[in-house]
């Protein structure tokens, strides 16, 4: 059975993954934390935690608030910064087949190719997923990806940067996504994820204060999922380079909906968290479902629901 999909068909190295489940950045740690748990080197792809130039401590606690079918947070990308990444954790990515993706982010255009530049050639990194799109923090990444202009400034800068593949990954934060994913793609993206969470926020009624320490967050999980599968559509009706769906997957028809929208992979996120195994989970039941329908090729289910 081939489940092989090509995320990076423009690319001269290409992004080919053996299935389309990947994992969503900053849900499932450098990949090295679920390892003893299950073989991680089956799925298609693991992409890690938002890695910025310097280390940071991320936002005040409380950073997480549980809602109706979702979750509430503002970790504000907490992270051991690119310097460290490199030197402890692509050694031990290089000896996994399974290929890894870095999501990063920076305040300004010229700290996301700087970000790309250190990445560029390191061992162990199989492409960037640029993340213009965190509500988390309080300078650049949500702006950048609000506004077309700017999201195909930063897509320029880091393809200039890099020899790798880039992902950019966009905010549904934003009145017109198909038109942010337009720039980006012209702007040289060889592939385009969405969503990131949406801006969000709790009341403790007791304290009478925001539940979060940073006040607001970014919500994921199941309750997103119908918002995100709606601007997949839309996004890849949009553009001509693949698409990777995620927001709020749980379960292999979840993932197959967003594959019927028109995303060649797709991401689990949040779903990690009540079940660290559901990556591959969700991946032997989309065998299970290929196998049932008699469907020899995965990439003959992307886009379905769009004919
Ligand atoms: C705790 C947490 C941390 C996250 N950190 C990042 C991050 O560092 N970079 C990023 O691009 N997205 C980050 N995200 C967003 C997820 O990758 C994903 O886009 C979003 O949660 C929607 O998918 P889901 O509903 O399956 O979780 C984070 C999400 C959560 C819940």
């Amino acid at each position: 059975m081939n489940l092989s999909v090509q995320l990076a068909p423009k690319h001269q190295r290409g992004l080919l993954l053996t299935n389309p489940v990947m994992t969503a950045s900053g849900t499932f740690g450098y990949g090295t934390e679920y390892s003893h748990l299950f073989d991680i080197q089956k799925l298609g792809a693991i992409v890690c935690k938002g890695t910025t130039l310097k280390p940071r401590e991320g936002n005040p606690q409380p950073r997480l608030a549980e809602t109706a079918c979702g979750l509430l947070n503002s970790i504000g990308l907490q992270n051991i910064g690119v310097k460290a990444l490199i030197k402890e954790k692509a050694p031990l990515w290089a000896r996994w087949h399974v290929p890894v993706i870095v999501n990063v982010a920076g305040e300004t255009i010229d700290d996301y190719a700087q970000l790309a530049g250190e990445l560029d050639g390191v061992a162990g990194i199989s492409a960037i997923e640029i993340n213009i799109s965190c509500p988390n923090i309080k300078a650049g990444v949500a702006e950048f990806g609000a506004n077309p202009k700017s999201a195909a400034e930063v897509t320029t800068a880091v393809k200039a940067a890099t020899s790798l593949p880039v992902l950019v990954k966009l905010t549904p934060n934003t009145s017109d996504i198909a038109k942010i994913a337009t720039a980006v793609a012209e702007a040289g993206a060889d592939a385009i994820s969405l969503i990131n969470t949406l801006k969000g926020m709790a009341i403790d009624i007791t304290r009478r204060r925001p539940l979060l320490g940073n006040t607001t967050g970014g919500l994921s999980g199941p309750a997103i999922k119908p918002v995100a599968l709606y601007m997949v559509y839309e996004v890849a009706g949009a553009v001509d380079v693949p698409v990777i769906g995620c927001g709020g997957i749980t379960t292999a028809s979840d993932a197959i909906e967003f594959i019927m929208a028109g995303a060649s992979a797709i991401q689990v996120g949040t779903a990690s968290f009540t079940n660290p195994r559901a990556p591959l989970d969700i991946l032997e039941r989309i065998e299970q479902f290929k196998e049932k329908e008699g469907i020899n090729n995965i990439t003959a289910l992307i886009g379905t629901a769009r004919r």
